[in-house]
């Protein structure tokens, strides 16, 4: 199996989680050393193989090389996690700069398409495997505090690429399931993502990113990553299509979901008798 954003956070908890299960496991990451790392304490903890790749998931021809080495490598690959993701500094759209667009958008939902589409062919080959994303609450409903516009924007569209490819793949009646997690505040270094930003998009920075404005509401819990990982792989196994890690954001969730249902329905123009 695949992870990228494995090197940190929820993808080395999926990562630690898919040893104690025995999966063979290809990770990717752009902080090489940290990957480096992790790779040879897995591989000394587990007697399935685990190798690591530098990748830049924004970039289709890193990816699609990463995912030429690992079909070579593992012959078969049941399932694709792409997680990698970033987060900037938080602020209103009008003062957002667009390199910071270009950055989010290019890991947080390019990423996704590169990722997905390196290893579809390959399981529409097999007949079989599952694709599943990381996206956010933030993917589903506006947060409070505002100020985080192209971050709610990519994790907006993983859930509508994920809606496409499932269609795609019905159209082709393939077996191929896709699941997408949604979580909540979760205990990882999200908060330091400038620390990755390429020179391109203004260079890393060491600053502490997205601090939100407004206190969070008491009800919201701080997840660990390994509860998480869990609850992600349990989902996975089950074929869920959506998965919700922090269960009080469901209420507000389905709320705003219902307050559009309710616009879209006052919005039909009634024909006149
Ligand atoms: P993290 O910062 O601990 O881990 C993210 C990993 O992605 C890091 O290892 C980082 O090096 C890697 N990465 C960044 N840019 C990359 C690129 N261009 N190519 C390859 N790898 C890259 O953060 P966390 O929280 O574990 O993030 C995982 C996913 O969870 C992200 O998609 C994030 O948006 C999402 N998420 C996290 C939440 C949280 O509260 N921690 C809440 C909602 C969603």
């Amino acid at each position: 199996m695949v992870v990228t954003g494995a090197a940190s956070g929820i993808g080395e908890a999926i990562a630690r989680e898919c040893v104690e299960r025995g999966f063979r496991l290809a990770l990717a990451d752009i902080e090489k050393a940290r990957l480096e790392d992790l790779v040879n304490e897995l591989n000394e903890l587990s007697e399935t193989d685990v190798i690591g790749k530098f990748v830049d998931v924004a970039d289709s021809l890193s990816v699609l090389e990463f995912a030429e080495n690992v079909q070579s490598e593992f012959g078969r690959v049941d399932l694709v996690v792409a997680n990698a993701g970033v987060i900037a500094t938080n602020k209103p759209l009008w003062e957002q700069k667009v390199e910071d667009l270009h950055w989010i958008l290019g890991v947080n939902l390019v990423g996704v398409f590169n990722t997905w589409s390196s290893f579809l062919p390959h399981m529409i080959e097999t007949g079989s495997g599952h694709l599943a994303a990381t996206s956010s609450v933030a993917g589903l409903m506006p947060m409070i505090w505002g100020g985080n516009s192209p971050y709610a924007a990519s994790k907006y569209g993983v859930v509508g690429l994920a809606e496409a490819v499932d269609q795609d793949l019905r159209n082709i009646s393939s077996d191929i399931g896709i699941t997408v997690l949604f979580p909540g505040p979760v205990r990882t270094r999200i908060r330091e993502a400038l620390r990755n930003r390429p020179e391109a998009y203004g260079g890393p920075m060491k600053e502490t990113s997205y601090v939100p404005p407004i206190a969070a509401p008491d009800s919201w819990v701080t997840l660990e990553p390994t509860g998480v990982a869990k609850h992600f792989l349990q989902a996975i196994e089950a074929g869920e299509r959506y998965v919700i890690s922090n269960p009080e954001f469901l209420e507000p969730i389905v709320g705003h979901l219902s307050n559009v249902s309710k616009e879209l329905q006052s919005s039909i123009i009634q024909e006149d008798s």
